[in-house]
């Protein structure tokens, strides 16, 4: 393991489920892998631009003259997809807003999800250039979507699968932090998680 990239979305700081929790996975990583670097990109600190016009064209353009003049416009998107690139272990600890994920974490995944760096269509469908990495996603809600009626709303776990898997990364597991807003679920939702990365096959 030479590299981990843990990117953090949550904006309540120490309040935040997703964070306490990334921070005991976090822990746990570095009693497993101590020479391996941790990258903690942190979205809330330091948030992304969404994807615009100049920066879709320099990061699609098949020109390479275009793409040198473009470079700068590239650079951040560039710098992402490096940062993924040179991970083994990608770490995605979030907060569901609105049933999906917050928009901060979409602006993330628009720059890292690119054609000839992260993903390549080929004649039998689409090849994913991130193959061989692994993910773990830790998933903070107010409510429970593991089982029970609201099920069906969770359109987190399966997007971030989908838009993994699209850039080759299939090997993911899930740490779940949820009932926070459900009196009495709160509490435990926490400890119950910690536990759950303690528990991780790693
Ligand atoms: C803007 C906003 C939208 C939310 N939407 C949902 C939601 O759709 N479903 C849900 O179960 N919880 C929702 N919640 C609750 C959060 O998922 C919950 O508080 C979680 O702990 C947030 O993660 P954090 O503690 O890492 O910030 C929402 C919270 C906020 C602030």
């Amino acid at each position: 393991m030479k590299q981990i990239l843990m990117i953090e979305i949550s904006p309540r700081g120490r309040d935040s489920a997703s964070r306490a929790v990334a921070d005991t996975l976090a822990a746990r990583l570095g009693d497993l892998y101590p020479s391996a670097k941790l990258v903690r990109r942190d979205l809330a600190a330091e948030p992304l631009p969404h994807l615009d016009g100049i920066t879709l064209q320099a990061i699609s353009t098949k020109d390479p003259a275009e793409a040198a003049q473009l470079q700068e416009a590239a650079r951040q998107s560039d710098q992402l997809t490096d940062e993924l690139l040179a991970s083994d272990l990608l770490v995605i600890a979030t907060p569901m807003w609105n049933f999906g994920i917050p928009s901060a974490l979409k602006a993330w995944i628009d720059l890292i999800v690119r054609p000839g760096r992260t993903f390549q269509y080929a004649d039998d469908g689409v090849l994913g250039l991130a193959k061989g990495r692994k993910a773990i996603l830790v998933l903070a809600s107010g409510g429970v979507f593991t089982d029970g009626p609201w099920r069906p709303w969770d359109f987190v776990e399966p997007y971030l699968r989908q838009i993994l898997s699209f850039i080759g990364i299939v090997d993911v597991q899930t740490i779940r932090v949820e009932g926070m807003n459900i009196p009495a679920l709160a509490p435990d939702a926490v400890p119950k998680a910690n536990k759950a990365v303690e528990e991780l096959a790693l």
